[in-house]
């Protein structure tokens, strides 16, 4: 029995592909003096960090793109420090050594323990916050468990009701967190999506959309995967909501090439496009030394989750402004550079610092 999930990979372990990483990302870290900020460049970056910190498409030069070869290049006010960020999904791996201290699990919606079995969340988690492979490197990750491998695939109402259920836990911690002194700005990650017929089947068409209105009423950042069956993104949900909920960002997903992936969900439901085509990132520890290269809509929203908390750092006047946080993040997106993305979000994420790298190939 096929689940409605649009990443039929969701629960799969699938098998590992052989990889180096190095040690540190230290040694190969420089700060570089720049006006008033200190801006750092990270030698030994991905692919997709490389190239949402350049105008530049990047130049391969031979280069796999599962290579920590790229380089990355951000302020130290768009680290993310002090922004919480929740990861709507299988949990996270805390103990990774990619996360420092960083991560912990908030919540299951399951009977079982908040232990990460998938591996999905913490790829998530990776793209978003990990040392090596993260955007926004400071950030605090709080794993929101809603999807298990306990879960019963032939009943979708309860699936809803988790999914629905682990949102509102989030709304409630940001709501706790948005009075305290050292509050920051809360980024809230969904990476999946689902076809109507999965609500029609749960009997429930609403309560998701309703409890997202609320996230954004109550001030939370929400990134909403576009969906991976190539087709309308307004088909599947939540990023169909975005119709309704226009402080939903949805992101959709290209290569290195800055080319839409072809598994990739279009159309006008999509806000904007991200790298997620080959995406090296953490996975659970015990897996493959705890990393993953993998492709999807799941892992460009991470990337733009990241962004996001790096704009909080430098804005902290859209701390509770989704709508004027998605007009930043979209005016300062590459326009025109794509293909494949003409029917809808055609631009592409960028943080905005000027220049490129300078590449020196071995
Ligand atoms: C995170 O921020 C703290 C406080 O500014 C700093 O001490 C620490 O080095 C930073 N960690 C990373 C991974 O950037
Ligand atoms: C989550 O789904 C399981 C079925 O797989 C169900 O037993 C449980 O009650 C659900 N939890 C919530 C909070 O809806």
């Amino acid at each position: 029995m096929k689940s409605f999930a649009f990443f039929t990979a969701f629960f799969a372990l699938s098998l590992p592909t052989a990889l180096t990483v190095p040690v540190s990302v230290r040694g190969t870290t420089k700060p570089l003096k720049c006006a008033k900020v200190n801006v750092i460049e990270q030698g030994t970056a991905p692919w997709a960090l490389q190239r949402i910190s350049g105008s530049a498409p990047v130049t391969q030069n031979g280069r796999p793109t599962d290579e920590l070869s790229y380089k990355y290049r951000y302020t130290e006010l768009e680290d993310g420090e002090g922004i919480d960020v929740y990861i709507v999904d299988t949990g996270i791996d805390a103990d990774h050594p990619e996360f420092g201290k960083r991560a912990r699990n908030a919540i299951s919606t399951f009977d079982d323990d908040l232990e990460e079995n998938s591996g999905h969340g913490t790829q998530i988690a990776g793209t978003i916050g990990s040392l090596h492979y993260g955007v926004a490197k400071n950030v605090s990750l709080v794993g929101i468990k809603v999807f298990s491998p306990l879960f019963d695939t032939k009943n979708p109402a309860a699936l809803i009701a988790n999914i629905t259920t682990g949102i509102e836990a989030a709304i409630l911690l940001h709501n706790a967190r948005k009075i305290a002194s050292d509050f920051k700005g809360s980024v809230m990650n969904l990476g999946f999506g689902f076809p109507k017929e999965l609500f029609d089947a749960a009997g429930n068409s609403d309560s998701l959309r309703k409890v997202l209105e609320q996230a954004i009423k109550d001030g939370m950042h929400v990134t909403v995967a576009a969906g991976d069956r190539a087709r309308d993104a307004c088909t599947d949900f939540p990023a169909g909501y975005v119709k309704d909920i226009p402080g939903l960002i949805v992101v959709g997903a290209t290569d290195v090439f800055d080319k839409r992936l072809e598994t990739a969900d279009f159309g006008p439901c999509i806000d904007l496009h991200a790298p997620g085509g080959d995406i090296m990132s953490t996975t659970i520890k015990g897996l493959n030394g705890g990393v993953k290269v993998d492709s999807g809509t799941f892992l460009a929203a991470a990337v733009v989750t990241g962004v996001v908390a790096g704009e909080l750092g430098k804005n902290p006047n859209l701390r509770t402004d989704p709508i004027g946080m998605k007009r930043l993040i979209k005016n300062k997106a590459q326009k025109g550079i794509l293909r494949g993305a003409e029917a809808g979000g055609d631009m592409l994420v960028n943080t905005g610092m000027p220049g490129n790298p300078i590449e020196e190939f071995v």
